[in-house]
C-alpha cells in the first residue's frame, strides 16, 4: 500500500527521506511527499503526483529542503484520486501538525463532518487528512494527549508518522493494523513501513505492534502502549545486505528476483533438511496434534493463494487429509468450519495483507491452529500465527512475486514431507526419493533458468496478443493459475488458467484462428488427456506453446509452434521448475510491450487496505 519513512537526527532530512522513499516505491507509487522541519524555514511541505522522481525534481533531490527531523510518503491512493493535494504528508488547518498515513480511517466521514461543524476546513478528499485536524483539534500543549485523543476516535487501520512544529526535535509514530519498523541509528533514529528503507543507516530494528505510539528524538525512541504505559521493546538485528534490495546490474528487479531463485530456494531449504530428513525445528506442532488432524485449510491472497493450489494436489495425496484452499477475502465472510482439528495454514510474502491478516484473526477466534508461511521477518501475520515457517527469501521488490512464490512453495513440500513422516504415509523408500529430489530442486531451476532465451524469442513473437489462455490439468492447472497471474499483472494482456477438460464447457468458444494457448503438460499421468484438449484447441486454430518434460517432446512437436522443456522430477515438484518458464515469459512480454514490469499500473506490493 503506501510507504511512510521518517528520519530525525542532525543531518538533512530531505535526502534521507527520499532515499528512504526510493525503496518503499513498491508499496504505492502514484504520488509522494515530504515534511520537514527546519529551524530557519519552518515547517516545509512538498508534494507530486506521479512517481517519486517528481517530487525528487521537485526538491532538487532534497537540497532544496533543509532540516533536520521529517516524514516521507509513497502513496497508493484509496481516498481521492491520485493529485498533489491528495498526496500525503497531509497538515491540519493551523498548519502546526503534518501527517502520513498507510491504512484507511473508516469512519473519517463522520469524523470530518464533526470537525467541518466546527469550522476546520479540509483541503483533500483524503482520510489521512482527517486525523492531522483531529490531533491538531485535540492539542493543547501537550501533543501526546492530543494524539492518544485523537486515536481513540478513529476507526480502522493506521501506520502514522506525526509531525508537530512545536516539539520540533520529535517525530511520533502509531500503529494499529499496518507495519511500522523503528531503525536506531547513531545520533539519529528512523521510522519506516520496511526495513529495506532504514538499512542503509541501521541494522538495528524493532518492530511496533498494535496500539503501540512511539515518540523518536535524535538520541532515544520511547514506546508506549495505548494508555501512555512505557514499552520495552526487544531489538533486531537485519541480516541481510542492502545489495539483496538493490538491481545488482539488473534491468528490473523482477528478473533479478527470477534469477535469484535457486539460492533462494537453497536457503529456504537445505538448513531444514538433516541427514535426509526434514526437520522443522521452527515449528511448535507436535505429532500427536498433526495425528489429529481432520482438516487442512489453506488461506492466502493472490499468488500466495496459487501456493495454496499447487499444495491441495500433493499435500491430499501425501497426507490424505482434505485441504481446503480459500481466498482470505472470502473466508472472512464465509462463515468458515474450522475447529481445533483444523490447521490453517496462511500463506503471506508480506506478512501484511489485511484480508489474509483477518482471516487469520478469525480462524484463531474459531479455535483453529493457525501456521503462517512468510517471508517478512517480524510482520503482523508472522507475530500473530501459532507457528511461523519463514521462506528465507530475502527482499522481494518488484511487485510481481517470483521468488517469494518459489520459497513459499518450497515450505509447504517441506510441512507436506513432515507431516506424510509422522503420519507414516510414506514408505522410507518413497521419502527418501522425495527428500533427495527436493534437495535438486535448485539445480533443476539452475537448468530451467537457462532456457532464458528460449523463452524470450517465444515472448517476441507473442507479446502482441490481446488474449492467452493457460491450459493444463491437475497441478498443472494450478500451475498454470499462477502463470496467467503474472502475465496479466506486468504485461496488461487478458488472460486466463483452464483446467483443460473444462475447456469444452464453455471457454472453447473463445479459441479462434491465432489465439494463443499456453499448454501445460508437465503431469506424466494425464499427459495423454492434456494432449487431447490441445489437439481440439489446435483444430480450432489455436497456436500451441507446450511446456512439458523430455519425454513428450516428440508428441509435441508436431502440435506446438514453442516448446519449452523442464527437467523431470516427481509430479509434485513438476510446479516449482515450471512456473519459472511461465515468469520469463510474462517479463519477456511485458518488456516487448514497453510496460513498467517493476510497478504495474494499480498495484501495490503489499495490499494492507480490505
Ligand atoms: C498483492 C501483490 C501480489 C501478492 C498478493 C498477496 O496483490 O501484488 O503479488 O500475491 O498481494 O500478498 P502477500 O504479501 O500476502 O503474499
Amino acid at each position: 500500500m503506501c510507504g511512510i519513512v521518517g528520519f530525525v537526527g542532525h543531518e538533512e532530512a530531505a535526502p534521507i527521506l527520499l532515499e528512504g522513499l526510493s525503496r518503499l516505491e513498491y508499496r504505492g507509487y502514484d504520488s509522494a511527499g515530504i515534511a520537514v522541519y527546519g529551524q530557519e524555514d519552518g515547517l516545509q511541505v512538498y508534494k507530486a503526483k506521479g512517481r517519486l522522481k517528481a517530487l525528487c525534481d521537485l526538491v532538487d533531490n532534497g537540497a532544496a529542503v533543509h532540516g533536520t527531523v521529517g516524514l516521507g510518503h509513497t502513496r497508493w491512493a484509496t481516498h481521492g484520486q491520485p493529485s498533489d493535494l491528495n498526496s500525503h504528508p497531509h497538515v491540519s488547518q493551523s498548519g502546526r501538525i503534518a501527517v502520513v498515513h498507510n491504512g484507511i480511517i473508516e469512519n473519517y466521514l463522520t469524523l470530518r463532518q464533526r470537525l467541518q461543524a466546527r469550522g476546520i476546513h479540509f483541503v483533500s478528499e483524503t482520510d489521512t487528512e482527517v486525523v492531522a485536524q483531529l490531533v491538531d483539534y485535540y492539542y493543547k500543549d501537550d501533543i501526546m494527549d492530543a494524539v492518544v485523543k485523537a486515536l481513540s476516535q478513529v476507526e480502522g487501520s493506521y501506520a502514522l508518522g506525526i509531525l508537530c512544529i512545536d516539539c520540533p526535535d520529535q517525530i511520533i509514530a502509531a500503529r494499529k493494523d499496518g507495519p511500522l519498523v523503528l531503525g536506531y541509528g547513531d545520533g539519529c533514529n528512523f521510522l519506516a513501513s520496511d526495513v529495506t528503507a532504514v538499512i542503509e543507516h541501521t541494522r538495528d530494528v524493532s518492530y511496533m505492534e498494535d496500539g503501540e505510539i512511539a515518540v523518536l528524538t535524535a538520541d532515544s525512541i520511547k514506546v508506549y502502549d495505548s494508555l501512555l504505559n512505557p514499552v520495552e521493546k526487544e531489538h533486531f538485528t537485519v541480516d541481510w545486505e542492502i545489495s539483496a534490495a538493490e538491481k545488482g546490474g539488473y534491468e528490473h528487479f523482477m528478473i533479478k528476483e527470477i534469477m535469484e531463485q535457486p539460492d533462494a530456494l537453497r536457503k529456504c531449504l537445505f538448513p531444514r533438511i538433516k541427514n535426509h530428513k526434514v526437520v522443522l525445528e521452527d515449528l511448535s506442532l507436535d505429532e500427536e496434534y498433526i495425528r489429529s488432524l481432520h482438516k487442512i485449510d489453506i488461506v492466502a491472497c493472490g499468488s500466495s493463494y496459487h501456493v495454496g493450489m499447487v499444495s491441495k494436489y500433493f499435500l491430499e495425496s501425501l497426507l490424505r487429509i482434505p485441504v481446503e484452499v480459500s481466498l482470505a477475502s472470502e473466508f472472512r465472510y464465509c462463515d468458515p468450519i474450522v475447529d481445533e482439528h483444523t490447521l490453517v495454514i496462511v500463506i503471506s510474502q508480506s506478512g501484511e495483507t489485511a484480508d489474509t491478516l483477518a482471516a487469520l484473526r478469525q480462524a484463531k477466534k474459531l479455535g483453529a491452529r493457525t501456521l503462517g508461511v512468510v517471508n517478512v521477518v517480524g510482520s503482523s501475520i508472522a507475530k500473530e500465527c501459532d507457528d511461523v515457517l519463514y521462506t528465507w527469501a530475502g527482499p522481494e521488490i518488484a511487485v510481481a512475486t517470483t521468488k517469494a512464490y518459489s520459497t513459499q512453495l518450497g515450505v509447504l513440500y517441506l510441512l507436506g514431507l513432515h507431516f506424510a513422516d509422522v503420519l507414516g504415509r510414506l514408505s522410507p523408500d518413497r521419502y527418501d526419493t522425495l527428500v533427495r529430489q527436493l534437495l535438486l530442486l535448485p539445480s533443476c531451476l539452475e537448468q530451467v533458468l537457462e532456457q532464458k532465451e528460449n523463452i524470450q524469442y517465444l515472448a517476441f513473437h507473442y507479446f502482441n496478443h490481446e488474449s492467452i489462455f493457460f491450459i493444463g490439468r491437475n497441478i498443472d492447472y494450478a500451475m498454470g493459475l499462477e502463470g496467467s497471474l503474472k502475465l496479466k499483472e506486468i504485461s496488461y494482456i487478458h488472460s486466463e488458467a483452464y483446467a483443460a477438460g473444462e475447456l469444452k464447457h464453455g471457454t472453447i468458444s473463445l479459441i479462434e484462428p491465432g489465439t494463443l494457448v499456453v499448454a501445460l503438460a508437465t503431469y506424466g499421468k494425464l499427459f495423454d488427456k492434456t494432449m487431447s484438449n490441445i489437439v481440439e484447441v489446435k483444430s480450432r486454430g489455436a497456436d500451441i506453446i507446450a511446456l512439458t518434460t523430455e519425454e513428450h517432446t516428440a508428441a509435441m512437436e508436431s502440435q506446438a509452434s514453442g516448446i519449452i522443456l523442464v527437467p523431470e522430477l516427481d509430479p509434485m515438484f513438476m510446479p516449482s521448475l515450471a512456473v519459472v518458464p511461465l515468469q520469463l515469459f510474462a517479463y519477456y512480454v511485458a518488456l516487448n510491450r514497453g510496460c513498467d514490469i517493476d510497478k504495474p499500473r494499480n498495484l501495490a506490493k503489499s495490499v494492507t487496505v480490505e
